[in-house]
């Protein structure tokens, strides 16, 4: 898929700002605090919704003013998709060729996009819930009833955690959320097992190319509950789980097993990367993830996801660089940054370069010229 045109109005630091999009390489240019993320975050609003940057929709609206809109058009599959989101107060609305969503889930079963940044390496060394979070928005995108189910989990949580806070609570009404964390919880464990699986394959053969066969990068599903393939097996082993946890999370006053404690393990060369790597071991691993994420979507939707390299050339050294170019030749590629070193723009192909200046934009008139620094 890729990315025609985008419309920005009163967004972020852009009062109203139109691009047409190369195919392929699209080169984002400017200083610091200019727009360049910005702009990105548009462009992942019109595909997913949200923003990739913060939960606080409002704070994209621009300064001043009380509304915001990003519309614009990509193509899939040979199909034209015109979307419209409007954010005005704490109301969100979506338009996807004129008809009314009122869901992110309802763009999420169209686009596929996927982001690269500094921010990355987060998903390595921090707590659980990055890599979860990560796990999660890959699968809300290649299985959209896979963020149905989470978020029934998710309900269904809130429900119980409410419940064992009172002071009596009922346990026949605990069971009944019992049942419905295993019924939801149990498919998205299987989800998450069958996904970091495939990730597992595919992340290892990536980290073997990208660090010319010295590193050996290793993933691990690290369920909270012991998963089971067998549903039977699976449904004893959650039920009992939840049960033996059960006084205790009354006097905790919150449910303390379950997948919304999942991790995914990984490892460099046998050592747990996620306390022990070194810096540079953690971002490749970050951008190894990544690109295996690029390889699953194409396999499982045939889909080339649309790419923006937020910032991150200029955090690789040489080597990395030229491999993450070469390795995305076939999406369209949106790269930020505040210049373009000779090699890189060497080993580009054609595309546009835009200019940012304090929240606007110009694009080099002739497509293949690359400014001079
Ligand atoms: N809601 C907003 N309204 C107006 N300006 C904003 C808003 N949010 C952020 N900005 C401005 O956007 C600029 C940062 O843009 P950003 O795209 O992150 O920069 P960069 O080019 O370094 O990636 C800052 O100057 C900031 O003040
Ligand atoms: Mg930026």
């Amino acid at each position: 898929m890729y990315i025609k045109k985008l419309e920005l109005v009163d967004f972020r630091n852009y009062e109203k700002q139109s691009f047409c999009f190369h195919e392929k390489i699209n080169i984002i240019l400017g200083n610091n605090g200019q727009g360049k993320s910005n702009l990105l975050e548009g462009i992942y609003i019109l595909c997913m919704g949200k923003s990739f940057r913060t939960q606080k929709d409002l704070e994209m609206i621009r300064f001043g003013s009380d509304f915001l809109r990003v519309c614009g058009s990509f193509e899939k599959a040979g199909k034209e998709l015109n979307i419209d989101v409007l954010l005005s107060g704490e109301e969100k609305k979506f338009k996807i060729d004129g008809f009314l969503g009122s869901k992110n889930a309802d763009l999420l079963e169209n686009a596929y996009m996927v982001v690269f940044s500094p921010e990355d390496m987060r998903i390595v060394k921090e707590e659980p819930e990055k890599r979860r979070g990560f796990v999660d928005h890959e699968l809300f995108m290649i299985r959209p009833l896979y963020y149905k189910n989470l978020s029934k989990y998710k309900k269904s949580l809130r429900h119980r955690n409410i419940l064992l806070k009172e002071e009596m609570p009922n346990e026949e009404l605990i069971d009944v959320w019992d049942e419905n964390l295993f019924k939801y919880g149990s498919k998205i464990m299987r989800e998450r097992n069958g996904f970091i699986e495939k990730l597992k394959q595919i992340s290892k053969e990536v980290h073997a190319s990208v660090t010319n066969g010295k590193e050996i990068l290793e993933l691990s599903y690290e369920p909270d509950m012991t998963f089971a393939e067998d549903f039977e097996e699976q449904r004893h082993l959650f039920i009992g789980r939840l049960r033996a946890c059960r006084e205790a999370d009354k006097t905790r006053g919150f449910t303390s097993a379950g997948p919304h404690r999942d991790d995914m393990g990984i490892s460099v060369n046998g050592v747990d990367v996620r306390r022990f790597g070194s810096q540079g071991q953690q971002r490749t691993a970050a951008l190894s993830l990544r690109l295996a994420e690029l390889s699953i979507i194409k396999e499982e939707t045939g889909e080339d996801a649309v790419i923006l390299l937020d910032d991150v050339l200029s955090e690789l050294d040489g080597e990395r660089q030229k491999f993450l170019i070469q390795s995305l030749s076939s999406n369209q590629v949106f790269i930020s940054a505040a210049e373009m070193n000779e090699e890189i723009k060497k080993s580009l192909s054609d595309g546009y370069v835009y200019h940012i200046f304090a929240g606007r934009a110009e694009r080099d008139s002739a497509p293949v010229v690359y400014p001079d620094n």
